[in-house]
């Protein structure tokens, strides 16, 4: 029978059996039928994960990656990237760019990235405060740094009044929703190379880059030089973790000491290890990447079609960039929940996820064209 614990309704615990045993669960405090555009973070776990969490459960294991989970990824990640490809498991997205870039630069270096990276806008200053890292952050167009905006940001080495430029760090799928091709990212990476830089890249979303470019994961990374990949898995259906995937090893030092100082090291790793296998054994990573980006691009097309919206960037994977008026944006966000991307220019983010329906896409584009007729009404009569 169910009792509560005095803390109210939503708190009030629900009775069922395990193995014959009586167990009783909260009730869910949300409802698990919601879903927005806000943010590929806002999903839930894939079941694939959920069950591989489950199925790794029970008994004892080697604490802090000596797990045979943590073991057999290596084999999973070398599958993807080859044979010289080392993975280590971390907490999140911000931790794996902190951990990179540390363990490529020594104290006097600079990264070079583009301003609307993650690394220079949406990490709290962690990669400054925490890796004690210079960003040299350059204006790009969509995102996307070039051979010669990098050679430009290049300029003063050997000066020692400059830190010194060290690692280009590039988003794959960026943060404004485009991809890099591989020759792209192979122009840059040999720009760098040539001065002496090594190459990360931040692949908070790097399966939808794959499937945006139909291209296997080392096509745009190991096979066109890349040295250091964080790779991203919560945004594609896991519950938690992102890898450090070192590709180049002569491009790191410390690694192992730099995650557990920057308090990304596991103690129970092997639930961090056994997502990415599900995810990346088979084709997990790919159909729900697959998925997301046909969302976005169904969204695109739908919204494409609303007098009045402007939609502002290549939609290459799984997010959507348009131009609202203010008024539309906030009688919307009282329906779905999305990002205001700038609010000078009145650009709104929307973002699909794994579990995005193409019926939530049909829904969203009809309460758009909803809330703009509502606008235009409005002004009319004004
Ligand atoms: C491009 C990019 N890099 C890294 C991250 C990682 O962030 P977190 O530390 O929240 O996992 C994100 C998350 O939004 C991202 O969009």
């Amino acid at each position: 029978m169910a009792e509560g614990y005095g803390f109210g309704p939503a708190l009030a615990l629900r009775a069922t059996e395990l193995n014959g045993t009586p167990v009783t669960y909260p009730a869910p405090l949300h409802d698990p039928q919601a879903r927005g555009f806000a943010s590929d973070n806002y999903a839930g776990i894939h079941p694939e994960i959920l069950e591989a969490i489950a199925r790794a459960n029970g008994g004892h294991q080697v604490a802090y990656g000596a797990d045979v989970y943590t073991q057999h990824l290596q084999g999973v990640f070398q599958q993807h990237f080859g044979a010289d490809a080392t993975a280590y498991p971390v907490f999140n997205g911000t931790g794996a760019n902190v951990i990179s870039l540390q363990a490529m630069t020594e104290r006097w270096d600079a990264v070079i990235c583009a301003e609307s990276a993650h690394i220079n806008v949406d990490e709290c200053g962690a990669p400054e405060r925490v890796g004690g890292l210079k960003l040299l952050a350059v204006p790009t167009s969509q995102g996307k740094l070039t051979p010669e905006l990098v050679e430009r940001a290049a300029g003063g080495r050997g000066d020692e009044h400059r830190a010194q430029p060290r690692v280009v760090s590039i988003t794959q799928s960026t943060e404004l929703g485009t991809c890099y091709s591989a020759d792209e990212i192979a122009a840059i990476v040999e720009v760098a190379h040539a001065s002496g830089l090594t190459v990360h890249l931040d692949g908070a979303r790097i399966a939808n880059a794959a499937a945006s470019l139909g291209a296997p994961l080392r096509r745009f990374t190991t096979d066109v030089g890349v040295d250091v990949v964080s790779f991203g898995g919560t945004k594609n259906g896991m519950m938690i973790g992102e890898c450090v995937v070192v590709l180049n090893p002569e491009a790191v030092r410390g690694m192992p000491f730099l995650r557990k100082l920057s308090m990304q090291l596991a103690s129970k790793m092997r639930f961090v290890s056994v997502q990415f296998d599900a995810l990346l054994s088979g084709d997990l990573w790919l159909r729900n990447a697959r998925h997301s980006n046909a969302m976005a691009a169904r969204l695109a097309a739908a919204v494409r079609g609303v007098d009045g919206v402007e939609v502002q960037r290549p939609v290459e994977a799984n997010s959507v960039f348009a131009i609202l008026p203010a008024a539309v944006t906030q009688r919307l966000q009282g329906r779905y929940p999305f990002y205001v991307w700038d609010e000078q220019s009145g650009e709104v983010r929307w973002m699909t996820s794994f579990d995005t329906t193409e019926a939530d896409v049909d829904g969203f584009a009809a309460a758009l064209r909803d809330e703009m007729a509502a606008d235009v009404s409005r002004r009319h009569a004004g």
